[in-house]
């Protein structure tokens, strides 16, 4: 099998090639990535030599090139990761968010049709369903919770999903989407809630909380969303949404606090700033289809994972600091230069 997948370059696309290439040694992995201020090629350093692994810096809205690449490379399947995906610089600027999630999204699949009916995977993100109130414990997305959306990030997500369901039901193209909730572990862009906090913590920098920090997120360790997506590409029914998710709801406030207990750094470099623009309360994934139909349950318990992430940070100094010194991207050129 060769598979192209798409964002390989950015945090839950590397660990699943990573995943991918120790589960299925035979299958091929093509890797295509504009490599965006997200994407880092130094994360796939461990594979740029595999002969099983091919890189290609290309963006998804690019139709000639994609299209060139799928005619050369004949994929079995494809899997979207590329995405822009940071709900803050989706409220900053919104534009790049439509151009790559929902036009690129459509290239894709327009490749996926022209160059026979390839199977399509499309990896979405449970903010397409809103957000659920706090004081309503009870409640919980299913695959039938209506596409609320909050921010230009998950309402391009949205429309993304819908285009998917629609080229399904149009062109019968052999489609799945799976919706996540929040990933965290090795990769983590440091913009993002865990890694900056452990970064900033090791810094002793201010740690600052959006608002009250009471917002409630359900983590998932990534390589266990990188397993469930494998399981819906192998088994699930095509046409379906499969969520995925592992009861696992924390407030920010307490990660922080856990965070900083961990690195024993005081609570005092809490800092509240100014809450998020439109701020989603609470996400929590009911996974009982994905459970029921593809037998995926969560393996790695949050107090290891987290423990596992911190360690992993403070093991990599090296790729946390060239991204907060700008210096891995220019990781292309001298890795290409003399290709
Ligand atoms: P990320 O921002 O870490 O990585 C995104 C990758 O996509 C980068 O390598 C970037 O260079 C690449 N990319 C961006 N625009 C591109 C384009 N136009 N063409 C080709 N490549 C492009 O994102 P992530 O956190 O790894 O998320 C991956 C996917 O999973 C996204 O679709 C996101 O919506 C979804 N998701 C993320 C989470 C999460 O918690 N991080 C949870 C659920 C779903
Ligand atoms: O639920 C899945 C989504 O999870 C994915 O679709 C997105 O791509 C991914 O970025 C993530 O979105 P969030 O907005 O939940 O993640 P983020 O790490 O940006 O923020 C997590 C929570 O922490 C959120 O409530 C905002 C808050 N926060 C975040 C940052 C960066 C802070 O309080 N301070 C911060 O500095």
């Amino acid at each position: 099998m060769t598979y192209i997948v798409t964002g390989g370059a950015g945090f839950i696309g590397s660990n699943f090639i990573f995943y991918m290439r120790s589960a299925h040694p035979d299958d091929r992995i093509v890797c295509l990535d504009k490599l965006t201020y997200a994407g880092n090629l130094s994360t796939l350093k461990s594979v740029m030599d595999d002969p099983h692994f091919r890189f290609v810096k290309l963006d998804i809205c690019d139709r000639e090139g994609v299209y060139a690449l799928f005619e050369e490379e004949k994929p079995d399947a494809v899997i979207n990761f590329a995405a822009e995906s940071h709900v803050d610089r989706s409220i900053e600027n919104p534009s790049i968010f439509l151009e790559t999630n929902i036009i690129g999204t459509s290239v894709l699949m327009d490749a996926c049709r022209i160059f026979g009916n390839i199977r399509y995977h499309q990896v979405s993100t449970d903010e397409v369903y809103g957000d659920l109130p706090l004081d309503r414990p009870d409640l919980f997305f299913t695959e039938e919770t209506p596409i609320h959306t909050s921010s230009p990030y998950s309402s391009s997500k949205a429309g993304a999903d819908l285009l998917v369901l629609a080229y399904k039901r149009t062109y019968g193209l052999p489609v799945t989407i799976s919706r996540c909730s929040n990933n965290y572990g090795p990769y983590h862009f440091p913009e993002k809630l865990i890694p900056l906090m452990i970064i900033n913590c090791l810094h002793d920098k201010p740690l600052p909380v959006y608002g009250e920090g009471l917002n409630v997120r359900d983590w998932l360790y990534v390589e266990d969303h990188c397993k469930a997506i494998d399981l819906v590409l192998q088994k699930g029914r095509i046409g379906e949404v499969y969520n995925i998710g592992g009861h696992n709801e924390m407030r920010n406030i307490d990660i922080v606090r856990l965070i900083c207990a961990e690195l024993h750094k005081p609570e005092s470099l809490i800092t509240h700033v100014t809450d998020r623009k439109g701020h989603d309360m609470r996400y929590a994934i009911d996974p009982t289809k994905i459970h029921n139909e593809l037998g995926w349950l969560p393996e790695t318990k949050f107090e290891n994972g987290i423990r596992q992430t911190i360690a992993w940070y403070l093991s990599h100094e090296d790729w946390w600091s060239e991204i907060i010194s700008g210096e891995y991207q220019n990781y292309y050129q001298v890795m290409y230069a003399n290709r």
